[in-house]
């Protein structure tokens, strides 16, 4: 059971100080992953070309997308369920996270959970962020698990490597991750039980009908 930890954030650019407060919770986030024996990968928007002018993964023609979707696609549709780190933007999820998941469309994040972490650089945490991506991700396929992580002033709790500035603090945050983190992996483990007793396999792309999206065959 492999997760993926989607950073959303490209903002390479400062001020304001530090520049990707998004790295460290999101490593943060994967070490907690890590420390519940759930192998991990880190999706960073920086690392992956995406198509300028936009056009999603599954119009093209098949394996015919740009060796940066087609790799993402593949890890997205092996993956058993995803941890989706955003800032807040305008009391919104991040526009480079919801950019690069419009790519994939729902069907490879299908029956598959997710946990939705966010952060900002302020009191707030990016919870008014993490209100709506409930409603994203749930149109995903994907769906969050019930907790949520929200992470205010994440500069003054983890340092670049995701571990915790003030090691008094450790243990608080911990539980606090880690009951975000247990949801997604229980639900990760019975997801993952039903597709094989169902015989439930990735859904076609949804590029004819809405009948297509997220309906078991
Ligand atoms: C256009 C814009 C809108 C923003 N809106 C919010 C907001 O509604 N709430 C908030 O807490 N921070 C807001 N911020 C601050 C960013 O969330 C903050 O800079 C965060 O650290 C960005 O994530 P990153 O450091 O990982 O790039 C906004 C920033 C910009 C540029």
């Amino acid at each position: 059971m492999t997760f993926l930890v989607f950073i959303g954030s490209e903002r390479e650019s400062t001020p304001p100080h530090p520049a990707r407060l998004g790295e460290r919770v999101a490593k943060a986030c994967a070490l907690r992953l890590t420390a519940n024996s759930a192998p991990n990968e880190l999706v960073d928007p920086l690392n992956i070309e995406l198509p300028n002018p936009f056009k999603p993964h599954f119009s093209y023609a098949r394996g015919k997308a740009p060796q940066a979707l087609e790799r993402l696609a593949r890890q997205i549709e092996a993956a058993a369920g995803y941890v989706m780190v955003s800032p807040e933007y305008n009391h919104s999820m991040s526009p480079a996270l919801a950019h690069l998941l419009n790519h994939f469309g729902s069907s490879l994040f299908s029956y598959k959970p997710s946990a939705i972490v966010t952060y900002s650089a302020g009191q707030w945490g990016g919870a008014r962020a993490a209100v709506n991506m409930r409603t994203y991700l749930s149109e995903l396929g994907c769906l969050p698990v019930s907790a949520m992580i929200h992470v205010p002033k994440a500069h003054e709790v983890f340092d670049q490597t995701g571990a915790y500035l003030e090691e008094t603090e450790a243990d608080r945050w911990n539980d606090y991750l880690d009951r975000t983190v247990k949801q997604l992996l229980w639900w990760a483990e019975a997801a993952g039980r039903q597709r094989i007793h169902s015989g439930t396999e990735t859904p076609e792309a949804f590029t004819k009908a809405p009948s297509q999206r997220n309906a078991p065959r």
